[in-house]
């Protein structure tokens, strides 16, 4: 996969989320409860706020705000309010260990 190397594994919480910038791009990097890495786009798709700061919960993050949930694996929500989908991006792991590091590729999947 070409990708840019945007933090080590070891930075994002788990579960949880970590914000980084890829080119100006807010993307979240998620570790969902079963240890899984997700690269999503920061923005909840029904409003203009940061999904890192939601809940993760399962393979699911959940807006702060009003409270939708977005599969990681489709980016697709679960139920109102939001109807649309968040971007999901293709991420990749390298190395193993402290040595760890996330790999994002910003073509949407
Ligand atoms: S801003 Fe995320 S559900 Fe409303």
């Amino acid at each position: 996969m070409s990708g840019v190397e945007v933090c080590k594994v070891s930075d994002v919480p788990w579960p949880g989320a970590l914000a980084v910038d890829i080119d100006g791009v807010a993307v979240a990097i998620v570790r969902d409860e079963e240890g899984e890495i997700h690269a999503i786009r920061d923005i909840c798709s029904h409003a203009d706020v940061a999904l890192s700061e939601g809940e993760v919960d399962g393979c699911f993050i959940e807006c702060w705000l009003h409270g939708s949930r977005f599969d990681l694996r489709t980016g697709q929500p679960t139920g109102p309010p939001a109807v649309s989908p968040i971007h999901i991006y293709q991420v990749d792991v390298e190395g193993s260990g402290d040595a760890a590091v996330v790999l994002v590729d910003l073509v949407p999947r």
